[in-house]
């Protein structure tokens, strides 16, 4: 069945909801109590239908009149009179069958959902095309800040080279209390869970997990083209410590949990992972749970936005700024006027990770002993790997000497194999710390 572009007998756009919990309740109760002026946005009358929940008392809770509550979510994307369903159950089990669903019943999609989206978006966005309806989800990346209607359209002129940034704000808000205040990583990350912006296993945020979702979604937007979240290195920030907080303070530089995004010769390439950001820089003073992405293309040149980019009510902004759009579209029987996703006729290969360039933070631990700059500089100096500087922190006698090495730019294939050559130096007394370092390019 093709999207259901016919006007109801009022020329209403009607919504149905799937899911009343944080975001869900924020979204019930903003189109309750906003529909006079969000139905003048779109030209004609807004109108929430139907709220599946299955904790009835919460979205009662929410003020949601006792008529539109369901338990029964199969019901609401097989309503015919249902032109929107609002996907906001979260994971990629349930969710994905119940989107699945009402694309072929001729919905039109609007979800917050990040890993569904991630993992499945190119079949979803497959579906959406085949069904003729639209599929926004604004909400899933950067909480209230518009960085994929701006990836899509307000950029739509420009050939994008890079996406980046902060889009965890439990890893921010974690990386900013260890700099700040010194805390330990673990009473940061319970200080963090109690934020709320958490996931629900707080493990998907600090193994980075959460943000290779978000850099999947903006890095296929940005260049136009699928990126497979296998093909995007992660790294967490469990073993940033507060030794390497410091060091990269002395060296003039913040720890920031970065995803990068990058079309470089040779092909695309994505990646997250714990990154030494020039303090002076904007992305290094984006600090708690704030999120910042910094776009760099051709004409526009650097873009950053910053805002938050989690809770109720930034994702019950980006969520309702989605329904909008998707009821203009309904109104006007236009949903093509914006295309949801261009697929590339030409798509540019994926870097792997070790031939990615860079520039790098090495901490070595050595014995204090002279000679001991020249044998790791030899292993990095012989894969052509320049130095940019090199710190010695006073060493007291008899104790292991801490020495930092900044890089030029390199190879990460090189990097990494000069790597396990220090690690078997027999001054080299611990496993060498390696951090990357942005902005790369020279
Ligand atoms: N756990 C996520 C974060 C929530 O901390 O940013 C927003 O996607």
């Amino acid at each position: 069945m093709m999207g259901q572009h016919r006007r109801k007998a009022n020329g209403a756009v009607r919504i149905g909801l799937l899911g009343c919990g944080t975001i869900g309740g924020g979204v019930a109760r903003h189109l309750l109590m906003q529909r006079h002026v969000l139905s003048r946005h779109v030209g004609c009358p807004l109108q929430l239908v139907r709220v599946a929940e299955i904790d009835l008392a919460r979205a009662r809770r929410e003020g949601v009149p006792e008529e539109l509550l369901t338990t029964d979510a199969r019901a609401v994307v097989r309503d015919p009179e249902i032109d929107i369903v609002v996907e906001l159950i979260g994971g990629t089990g349930v969710a994905r069958q119940l989107v699945m669903e009402a694309m072929r019943h001729g919905k039109h999609i609007v979800t917050a959902n990040k890993a569904l989206l991630a993992k499945s978006g190119l079949r979803l966005h497959a579906v959406a095309q085949r069904h003729g309806v639209d599929l926004f989800y604004e909400a899933s990346v950067g909480g209230g800040i518009p960085i994929i209607k701006s990836l899509r359209e307000g950029f739509v002129a420009n050939k994008i080279h890079s996406v980046y940034g902060i889009v965890n704000g439990t890893c921010n808000y974690i990386l900013t209390r260890m700099a700040a205040d010194r805390l330990e990583f673990d009473v940061a990350l319970k200080e963090a869970m109690a934020q709320g912006y958490a996931e629900a296993d707080p493990s998907l945020d600090i193994e980075g997990h959460d943000a290779r979702h978000k850099i999947g979604i903006l890095a296929s937007i940005a260049f136009g083209q699928w990126i497979p979240q296998e093909a995007i290195h992660v790294e967490g920030i469990m073993r940033v410590t507060a030794l390497d907080i410091q060091c990269a303070h002395e060296l003039g530089y913040v720890i920031k949990f970065l995803a990068i995004a990058k079309a470089e010769e040779g092909g695309l390439h994505a990646r997250v992972h714990p990154t030494l950001l020039p303090a002076h820089t904007m992305l290094a003073n984006v600090n708690g749970v704030y999120n910042a992405i910094e776009v760099n293309g051709t004409p526009i040149g650097t873009t950053l936005f910053y805002g938050r980019g989690a809770g109720r009510d930034a994702t019950t902004s980006a969520v309702i700024a989605d329904i909008v759009d998707v009821a203009r579209n309904v109104r006007l029987a236009s949903h093509e006027r914006l295309p949801t996703f261009t697929f590339t006729t030409r798509p540019r290969p994926l870097k792997p990770m070790s031939e990615v360039w860079s520039k790098y933070y090495l901490r070595c631990t050595t014995v204090d002993r002279p000679g001991v700059i020249a044998a790791i500089s030899r292993e990095l100096g012989s894969r052509n790997i320049g130095l940019t500087s090199v710190l010695l922190h006073e060493t007291a006698r008899g104790a292991y000497s801490t020495i930092l090495f900044m890089t030029h730019r390199a190879r990460e294939a090189d990097v990494q194999a000069a790597l396990r050559a220090i690690n078997r130096l027999p001054v080299v007394k611990a496993k060498t710390v390696l951090l990357r370092v942005e902005p790369s390019e020279e």
